[in-house]
Parts: structure tokens; C-alpha cells; sequence
């Protein structure tokens, strides 16, 4: 399986390092400039140590890196975390960047496109530009944990949203604990 997966300054970098350590697939990745520092921050990893876990990096300026092709096939784009800056553009159509040039290559081509915005609340000026991405076939998976699960750890809720996030791409993982119904004595 071929993942594009772009990282953008939203909080939330967390998510993109648990995918990076645990996705069975070949994973594509784009950092924007504005999260770098977001991931020194939250993580204290930096860039660099994002980038030695994925197959292929390209730059976020390299617009005509192969991913921004729609000749370049995958199976799923996913931006997590993706700013509210990011979600606009790709609202808008614009795409300025490479991470913003292949989420619009993926909704024109009708492949997966997955949003995991981090923000709140929202203004309606970000509900709207969500509503105009749903509505061009992008999916919009806000990073928000569960509590039916009864996480214990930080790392439970991540693996929950991430596991979620890999669903949607269609891809086998064990971070999702299934609901099997309420047990009953
Ligand atoms: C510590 C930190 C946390 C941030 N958290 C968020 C956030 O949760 N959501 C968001 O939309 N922007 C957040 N921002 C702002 C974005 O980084 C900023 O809008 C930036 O221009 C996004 O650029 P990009 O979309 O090119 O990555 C945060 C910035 C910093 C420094």
C-alpha cells in the first residue's frame, strides 16, 4: 500500500509520528516549513527524525516532486495533522505548496483524501471550508479521541484516532480496539 502522508503545523504531530512508526504500508512524506517547529515543540523529535521513518520525503516547495502528478498512483493521501491554513487552501484550490498541489491532484483524480484537522472551536469560515472538501470527496477526520474506550495513556487516545485514520485508508492495524456491543452479565 502507497501512502502520501503531509504533516502540517497544526498541533496534533504526535499522530503523525504514531502513523510513521506503525503503518504497513510505503509511506510518501511531505513536512510543511510551519510544522517544524510545532514538532520540536509537542514531540522533541525534529523533522529530520520524522523523515528517516518514511520511505520516500520530498521538500514542501518541490511542486513537481512525483507525488504532485496525478500519474503517480496511491492508495490514500492523508494530512495529519492539517492546519486550518492548509484546510483553506485546499478549500479554495489552491495549491501553492506540494502538500497543497497533491490533495488537489487527489480530489481531481477521486482518490482517498484524508484531513485530520486539529482546532477548536471552529469558526464557521473552517466548518464551511470543511463542508467544501467533504462535498469535492475529501474526508474530514477531526482529531478527536473516544472515551467509550477508556483510555489510560495519551497514547491510547492517539492510537485510537490514528487507528481510525488507518481504517479510513483501508489498511489492516492493530491500534483500533474494535467495539464488539455493551457485555452484559
Ligand atoms: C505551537 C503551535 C501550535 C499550533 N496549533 C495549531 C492548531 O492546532 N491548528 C491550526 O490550525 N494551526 C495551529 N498553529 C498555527 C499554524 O502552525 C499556522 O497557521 C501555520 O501557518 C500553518 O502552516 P502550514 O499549513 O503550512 O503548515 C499552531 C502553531 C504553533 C506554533
Amino acid at each position: 500500500m502507497k501512502i502520501v502522508l503531509g504533516i502540517t503545523g497544526a498541533s496534533g504531530s504526535i499522530l503523525a509520528r504514531r502513523f510513521l512508526e506503525t503503518a504497513d504500508a510505503e509511506v510518501h512524506l511531505v513536512i510543511s516549513a510551519n510544522s517544524d517547529k510545532v514538532i520540536e515543540y509537542e514531540t522533541g523529535y525534529n523533522s529530520s527524525d520524522f523523515k528517516k521513518m518514511a520511505a520516500y520525503t520530498y521538500d514542501d516547495t518541490d511542486v513537481a516532486a512525483r507525488i504532485s502528478s496525478g500519474s503517480f498512483i496511491f492508495n490514500a493521501m492523508v494530512i495529519m495533522p492539517c492546519s486550518m491554513n492548509t484546510l483553506a487552501k485546499i478549500a479554495a484550490g489552491i495549491s501553492d505548496s506540494l502538500i497543497t498541489r497533491a490533495a488537489a491532484v487527489a480530489l481531481k483524480e477521486r482518490r482517498r483524501l484524508i484531513l485530520v484537522p486539529r482546532e477548536m472551536p471552529l469558526s464557521a469560515i473552517a466548518l464551511e471550508n470543511m463542508t467544501r472538501i467533504t462535498r469535492a470527496g475529501g474526508i474530514i477526520a477531526a482529531a478527536m479521541p473516544a472515551f467509550y474506550t477508556k483510555p489510560q495513556t495519551i497514547g491510547d487516545m492517539v492510537d485510537f484516532m490514528v487507528g481510525r485514520v488507518m481504517d479510513l485508508c483501508g489498511m489492516d492495524n492493530i491500534l483500533v480496539k474494535r467495539w464488539k456491543g455493551e457485555e452484559r452479565d
